[in-house]
């Protein structure tokens, strides 16, 4: 089921969501397929379970189609399709690189924000398989993206120049629909 996106603004994007506790369960099913169809409906490349009002520990982001290219990443590998839960982050380095995002939650808009560059990140699928990668530039970037809604953060929150923050349609005019996060 397509469920409404909060939009930045609503106190419910700023909370610090809970974990996961059963795995397997029919409601974590339900919950991990309302996302993507959600994602899906919004053209987005990645969605948290806050954003449709839901404050637990869950992702998800990546494409199924092993072809798929972010439009604004045309030579990054493309990303798995991933479902995680609980994830935990380590940066690998202190390596910083700068890259632009969106967010469904943030429409219109797009910033430059600056992200680890390598990653180690573990977690859980929704059955309750470990999950345990280590990933870097565009990959590494969605999941910093996406983990950061559970704490309550989104990316304008991490914008450091805001000379490089504005509308898509303004500062990208050739780009159509591009995914947001
Ligand atoms: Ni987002």
């Amino acid at each position: 089921m397509i469920r409404p996106i909060l939009r930045m603004g609503d106190p419910r994007l700023l909370r610090v969501s809970e974990p996961v506790r059963e795995f397997g369960t029919a409601a974590l099913r339900e919950l991990i397929a309302d996302m993507f169809d959600t994602m899906r409906a919004a053209n987005g490349a990645g969605l948290a379970a806050p954003q449709i009002g839901v404050p637990l520990r869950v992702v998800i982001f990546g494409s199924a189609d092993p072809s798929a290219r972010n439009p604004r990443y045309p030579d990054a590998d493309p990303v798995p399709q991933t479902v995680l839960v609980n994830p935990v982050l380590r940066p690998l380095g202190e390596e910083m690189e700068e890259g632009w995002e969106g967010c469904l939650s943030v429409p219109g808009l797009r910033g430059v924000v600056p992200r680890y560059r390598r990653l180690h990140y573990t977690g859980f699928d929704a059955q309750g398989n470990p999950i345990d990668r280590i990933v870097e530039g565009f990959h590494a970037r969605v999941v910093q993206h996406e983990v950061d809604h559970l704490d309550g953060i989104l990316y304008p929150m991490r914008v450091r120049d805001f000379t490089r923050f504005g509308f898509t349609d303004v500062l990208f005019p050739a780009l159509q629909d591009v995914p947001e996060e």
